[in-house]
């Protein structure tokens, strides 16, 4: 059996080790941090997490919990990030493989030889050898300041979402929050209780869905009625479900404009969703204004496109993240301008053995398409499913672009674009047409290369032995 490495321990990459430790795949699982957990873990001594204080989850419970482990009923619809970590570090010690991860070890290099083998470099300089990586190192970490910069100069504090940690660091200051997604949202909203003014300045309008509908959560339709429960149903064609879901948020929340926010240059379904039940409030209690882009930075002031300047103390920029694999030579595979194409999300079109887990941004949450994603590795790495032909694959990569190129507002948000219900129900369809191709085949094993031996040491004496 061929050996994998699993890059990062954050929700996707214990989800990988679960899987392929039931599915009797060897692998090692390499994590930077002391924890699992990834984002969730607030303060993460990796540096990595983006979360807050604040931070609720905007998919609800049992939308993010993996299928063979039920998030507990006593948390809420919506829990705390401390519920979330707690809920990943439960799941490692309750299938029993947190001995498959090597903590405070990063991943440096991993470098691909001409024989397939993966040489892969850790932190303190230790080299393993892999047949196979599956790549979960997150790609909410490494913000994206706006580009080109704004002109001119702020006397302020100019800071990225990535680094705000807490209401109490906006306290009694004049605030401009950038962004309509949902950094912005959350951030507006704390700041909102403690600031002096709160400015939230868009350069495009969004749809702001609220995190219930009909009295249940708005990513559980099924909940919300028959008709509703259309919305999560694959078969249903997308301009229907569409239309659903306008007729829904309409009735719930009316337009847009009347708050004082710039109507959205698109329809629903065509934005990664901003999720917020609380904006909305703080806006009609004055609480927010709502501004266009930032134009200039004047100083002490902010000008925005339509004319107007305020004074402000603060700029928090929520500009969203960079797509980066620091540990791949950037000639082998990175992402430009957040751009990966992949076969299904997974696959890598020209190099056979390295998979990515939860690199996509769904209408939903990211935990349960990482498990159904590390099943289909495993059904690889084990030959029981073979993949279609090189032109099928990059045919059908084309395809699925085309589809998300045409239906997503241009933006670097929105190169990975997926709807969850469609995206698990095309997997499993995927995975029973790639298990026929692999008993046609006679299950070849995809592999060349060799692994290495199995990692024993613990973190700490594999940290110290690696010097
Ligand atoms: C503020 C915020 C709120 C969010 N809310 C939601 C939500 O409600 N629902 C949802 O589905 N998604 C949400 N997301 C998306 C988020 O990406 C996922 O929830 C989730 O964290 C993805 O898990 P991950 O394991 O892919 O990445 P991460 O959680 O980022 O974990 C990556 C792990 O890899 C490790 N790592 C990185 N590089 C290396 C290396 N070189 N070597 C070894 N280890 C490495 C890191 O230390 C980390 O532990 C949110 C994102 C943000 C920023
Ligand atoms: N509570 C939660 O669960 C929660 C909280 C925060 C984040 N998240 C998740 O974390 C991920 C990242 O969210 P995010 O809000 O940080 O980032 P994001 O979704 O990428 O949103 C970035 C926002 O900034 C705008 N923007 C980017 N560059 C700009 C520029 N130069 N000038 C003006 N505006 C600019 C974008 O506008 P355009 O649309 O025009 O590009 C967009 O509105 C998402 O998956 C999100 O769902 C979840």
């Amino acid at each position: 059996m061929k050996r994998a490495c699993i890059i990062g321990a954050g929700s996707s990459g214990i989800a990988g080790a679960k899987v392929l430790q039931e599915r009797g795949v060897p692998f090692d699982c390499y994590e930077k941090s002391d924890r699992v957990g990834g984002n969730w873990v607030f303060g993460n001594r990796n540096g990595m997490s983006s979360s807050y204080s604040t931070l609720h989850i905007n998919t609800s419970r049992e939308r993010m919990e993996y299928s063979d482990y039920p998030m507990p009923k006593s948390f809420p619809d919506f829990p705390h990030h401390t519920h979330i970590a707690k809920y990943f570090n439960d799941y490692v010690d309750h299938f029993g493989f947190r001995d498959k991860i090597r903590f405070r070890t990063g991943v440096e290099h991993a470098r691909r030889r001409e024989d397939g083998v993966w040489d892969v470099e850790l932190e303190g300089g230790e080299k393993r050898e892999y047949d196979a990586v599956a790549v979960a190192n997150g790609h909410h970490w490494d913000p994206r300041w706006p580009e080109p910069a704004f002109p001119g100069h702020f006397d302020g504090t100019e800071m990225h979402s990535h680094y705000y940690t807490d209401p109490e660091e906006l306290r009694g200051k004049r605030v401009v929050v950038l962004g309509m997604g949902n950094s912005a949202m959350d951030i507006a909203v704390d700041a909102s209780y403690v600031a002096d003014a709160v400015y939230l300045g868009a350069r495009r309008g969004a749809y702001i869905i609220p995190k219930y509908i009909a009295g249940k959560p708005v990513d559980q339709p099924w909940q919300q009625g028959r008709l509703s429960a259309r919305l999560a149903d694959p078969r249903v064609p997308f301009p229907v479900r569409r239309k659903l879901l306008e007729k829904a948020v309409e009735k719930q929340v009316g337009s847009m404009e009347d708050y004082g926010l710039p109507k959205p240059d698109h329809r629903l379904g065509e934005a990664h969703p901003t999720v917020s039940g609380r904006i909305l409030d703080r806006i009609v209690h004055g609480t927010i204004t709502p501004k266009p882009n930032i134009a200039e930075l004047q100083g002490d002031r902010v000008a925005f496109v339509d004319g107007s300047v305020v004074e402000a103390d603060v700029i928090v920029y929520c500009t969203g993240y960079k797509i980066t694999f620091p540990f791949f030579d950037e000639d082998l595979i990175s992402a430009p301008d957040n751009d990966l194409p992949l076969y299904r999300r997974v696959f890598h079109p020209e190099i056979d053995n390295v998979f990515f887990l939860a690199l996509l941004q769904p209408l939903g949450a990211t935990m349960p398409i990482a498990e159904a994603q590390a099943h289909w590795v495993a059904d690889y790495l084990k030959g029981e499913y073979a993949l279609p032909s090189p032109d099928e694959v990059h045919r059908d990569i084309a395809a699925e672009r085309k589809r998300m190129f045409e239906r997503y507002v241009a933006s670097k948000r929105h190169t990975m674009q997926i709807d969850f219900d469609d995206y698990m129900y095309e997997l499993g369809r995927e995975r029973r047409r790639g298990a026929d191709r692999a008993r046609t085949a006679g299950y070849p094993l995809p592999l060349p290369g060799r692994a290495g031996p199995p990692v024993t040491a613990s973190a700490d004496s594999a940290v110290a032995a690696a010097g």
